[in-house]
């Protein structure tokens, strides 16, 4: 894993952490029947919201089941901590990183991110550390944006992407499916949501 990476792309979120609810609120309007989607399927009794962010998620966590949070950023946890007060939502949130996790094997029963893997520095790394802690019968979803398929819109996206990813942490021209596959998670469904091509609703397993 490469350390410095993970500092840097920790300090792009601390400095966007006040702002990114805000700067999300048009964005989430998409994201939320996304989101609600995502969470209707979850399984299990142990879940990680891995890549938690802000805890945008919390609205749709599951009453009843453990929901463990993690993310790199201490001042986007510090909002999650927040909005988890506010909604009064029993979630473990822990400060850490998704290319080393510090829960045992096979632990969780399903494994959430939603829009993480474009920023996590070794993102098959990171996808590697979800399959180790997913139970081998537990499920992964995940929300991600990729690189375009359209060849125009996928150039233009390599071409923004170095200015894009330092002012906003995330990477716009990744293959996360591809990346999951690497990861060696097994891929059951992927779905295309909105226009574009450009937003995927992956569901894997171990
Ligand atoms: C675009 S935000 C998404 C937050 C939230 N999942 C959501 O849906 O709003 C990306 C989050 O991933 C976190 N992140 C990036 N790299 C990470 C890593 N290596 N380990 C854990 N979290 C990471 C960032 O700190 C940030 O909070």
């Amino acid at each position: 894993m490469n350390l410095q990476d993970a500092s840097v792309t920790r300090r792009r979120y601390q400095r966007l952490s006040l702002l990114y609810d805000f700067m999300e609120i048009l964005p989430e309007r998409f994201y939320y029947p996304w989101r609600q989607r995502l969470w209707s399927q979850v399984r299990g009794q142990n879940l990680l919201d891995a890549g938690v962010g802000t805890g945008k998620n919390m609205i749709f966590y599951p009453k009843g089941l453990n929901v463990t949070g993690v993310d790199l950023t201490p001042g986007m946890l510090k909002r999650a901590r927040k909005r988890a007060a506010n909604l009064k939502i029993d979630v473990d949130l822990q400060l850490g990183d998704v290319q080393a996790l510090e829960f045992p094997d096979n632990y969780f029963d399903t494994v959430v991110a939603t829009f993480v893997f474009c920023s996590v520095p070794d993102p098959v790394l990171g996808l590697r550390e979800i399959h180790r802690i997913v139970k081998p019968n537990g499920q992964v979803l995940l929300l991600e944006h990729v690189r375009s398929c359209n060849a125009v819109l996928g150039k233009l996206m390599n071409l923004a992407n170095s200015i894009v990813v330092r002012m906003t942490g995330a990477n716009i021209n990744r293959d996360t499916v591809e990346n999951v596959r690497r990861s060696g998670l097994v891929i059951d469904h992927v779905e295309n949501l909105g226009v574009g091509n450009i937003y995927k609703f992956i569901v894997a397993h171990a």
